[in-house]
């Protein structure tokens, strides 16, 4: 495509015009390709380590959203792999208290193999975050934080002094780069499991990296051609298409999620609201100087046990009882039944808000908590 044509351009509109061909006769939409193999003779021989035509412009898109090199992977967890590949024996890994199980239970393999050791931190810690930088092989964030929702202050913990050679990765699913820019801060690659937001519509499996250090992008692409970590040819055409309309969703979406925060905050039943666009949220002033937007996730706790929380999730119905986020439907999800996460509160609901109309959210869910808590106090 024509980058010169493009390079002015909002999210808004790249997220439109990205990825596609501008040659007379073109399809509009870079096609579905298939392919394992190419003719030999031109740049591309196998698909597994030169890509295909369908990735290509998925990473031009996911590139230039964020100004750096995109690197498309089979998944979320495969990019965070990726990353973790690049170290050293007996590197120092600096990860969040609170964060995706996934990234903590590869730190934890990982560190019981001797290949690195792990330090965990608060999110809202930044004085340590900043220490650790000086020492650590590689400082991974994610912020906003699963489950709670800790929002890390980027921008100082970025500019503070690294060891050399340092990767300070932040895994950027929750907020996507529409929300939050971590290269612009000065963070050396930004994560997502692109399953969630940039596909959105909970149909495909996809992860990507971005970086601006031409050394680093070539070690991922060479991490991804060894582990024969690549996306399939179809998730990358679901993912460019979701892609398109990523802003619409996110803007509608977050819409709803403060309207729910509000009103679940002032919930009888309801005995803790976490969300970053609340001024309650232990890092409210964090998110406010640090996002463009809070986001569309919820975490909150309900007055009873988990018994209620889960009634709660089986009896919602516009609302779907399901893992995972960032889609256009909404889904929730007791976290504390999740293996590796019995730490966290009982009655903690994670909730991920879709595009629905917002009234119809909140009649699902108030009437959920209602008539679960009305069952849970006749039973006890
Ligand atoms: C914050 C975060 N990072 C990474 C992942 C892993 O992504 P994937 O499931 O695409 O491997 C997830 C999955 O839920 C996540 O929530």
């Amino acid at each position: 495509m024509d980058h010169q044509a493009f390079s002015h351009l909002k999210f808004e509109s790249w997220l439109v015009a990205a990825g596609r061909s501008a040659e007379a006769g073109a399809p509009l939409n870079v096609p579905l390709i298939p392919a394992s193999n190419f003719i030999l003779g031109q740049q591309r021989g196998y698909a597994r380590g030169d890509g295909t035509p369908t990735w290509e412009a998925l990473e031009e898109l996911l590139g230039g959203l964020e100004a750096g090199k995109a690197v498309t992977f089979a998944s979320g967890m495969a990019a965070i792999a990726a990353v973790f590949d690049q170290l050293p024996a007996g590197a120092q890994v600096v990860l969040p208290a609170d964060c995706y199980q996934g990234v903590a239970g590869l730190a934890a393999a990982g560190a019981t193999r001797g290949r690195w050791t792990v330090r965990r931190l608060p999110v809202e810690d930044t004085p340590a975050w900043v220490r650790a930088c000086a020492e650590a092989d590689l400082i991974w964030l994610e912020s906003p934080s699963n489950p709670l929702l800790a929002v890390a202050d980027l921008p100082t913990i970025c500019a503070a002094p690294r060891k050399p050679g340092a990767i300070l990765a932040v895994d950027n699913t929750f907020a996507t780069p529409l929300n939050q820019r971590p290269l612009d801060f000065g963070a050396t690659v930004s994560l997502q499991s692109a399953t969630k937001f940039i596909g959105g519509h909970s149909d495909l499996l996809m992860g990507v990296a971005v970086t601006r250090d031409e050394a680093l992008s070539r070690a991922l692409l060479q991490s991804r051609t060894l582990a024969g970590a690549t996306p399939g040819a179809l998730e990358a055409f679901l993912a460019l298409r979701g892609a398109r309309t990523l802003a619409l969703r996110l803007q509608r979406a977050q819409h709803n999620a403060m309207t729910l925060a509000e009103r679940l905050e002032k919930h009888p039943l309801v005995a803790r609201v976490r969300y970053p666009g609340l001024p309650s949220h232990p890092t409210h002033l964090v998110a406010r100087r640090v996002l463009n937007g809070f986001g569309t996730i919820i975490s909150f706790d309900l007055h009873g046990d988990a018994t209620l929380a889960d009634a709660v999730c089986r009896t919602v119905k516009l609302i779907r009882h399901a893992t995972s986020l960032g889609a256009v439907e909404s889904t929730m999800e007791r976290r504390a039944a999740i293996p590796g996460q019995e730490h966290l509160p009982p009655t903690l609901l994670r909730l991920s808000v879709g595009i629905e109309d917002v009234d119809d959210l909140w009649d699902d869910l108030d009437t959920a908590i209602r008539a679960a808590q009305a069952a849970y106090v006749r039973a006890v």
